[in-house]
């Protein structure tokens, strides 16, 4: 049963995909990626298609970019494609490994930036947008980018990075890392104290996430 429904999932992503018919390549890539992740990091790319649709879903409730923010969600996390699938299996790694998981964000953001600028900088930011994190910073946007980009960067960040938490808790048995469940119950307590200024994009995130929950 499991299986029916995860086949059906990457159905619709695969549909996603082609609809918005992305620029230079990107429908192709991002096909590659997520088989070549298929290989080792099936996990990966189960929880990269969850983020993908959920932070389409909350882009097109909040009237941003759904095509950014669903490419966005989709290679996220593509840089842990190039570490060896143990640190991803389920169990609950300990601060070595940790230390290792940690470097994902700026990988995704090297393979992706030079060919995909937007992404590859949402892919570095993803973990960077609250307390403790980590990843890319500001002095890694281009020099020559406007206000207005950056701004959108950060909006569409922001979301695969709250879709991404939702995600990630809702699927795995595994411990946070962060701290995040520090003194808080729920899933909602935590998404508050990890982005208090936020709170709205939270409460959207986890209204559409309950279409996901079975
Ligand atoms: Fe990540
Ligand atoms: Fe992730």
């Amino acid at each position: 049963m499991k299986e029916v429904i995860l086949m059906r999932i990457s159905q619709r992503v695969q549909n996603r995909i082609d609809k918005y018919n992305p620029k230079n390549g990107l429908a192709y890539v991002a096909k590659f990626l997520l088989e070549l992740s298929e290989i080792n990091h099936d996990g990966v790319t189960r929880h990269s298609e969850g983020v993908a649709l959920l932070s389409e879903d909350v882009a097109i409730k909040l009237n941003k970019d759904s095509k950014a923010a669903f490419f966005a969600g989709l290679l996220h996390d593509v840089g842990k494609i190039i570490f060896p699938h143990k640190l991803f299996d389920g169990h609950n790694i300990n601060a070595d490994e940790y230390a290792e998981v940690k470097k994902h964000a700026v990988a995704g953001f090297r393979a992706l930036s030079k060919l995909y600028r937007f992404t590859g900088l949402c892919a570095g930011l993803h973990h960077n947008l609250y307390k403790a994190g980590y990843g890319i910073e500001i002095k890694d946007f281009p020099k020559e980018w406007g206000l207005a980009t950056i701004k959108k960067v950060l909006e569409i960040s922001m979301i695969v990075s709250i879709c991404d938490f939702i995600n990630a808790f809702t699927t795995r048995d595994t411990e946070i890392k962060d701290g995040s469940d520090n003194g808080v119950n729920t899933l909602e307590e935590m998404l508050y104290a990890k982005y208090p200024e936020d709170k709205f994009i939270v409460d959207v995130a986890l209204k559409e996430n309950e279409k996901y929950l079975n």
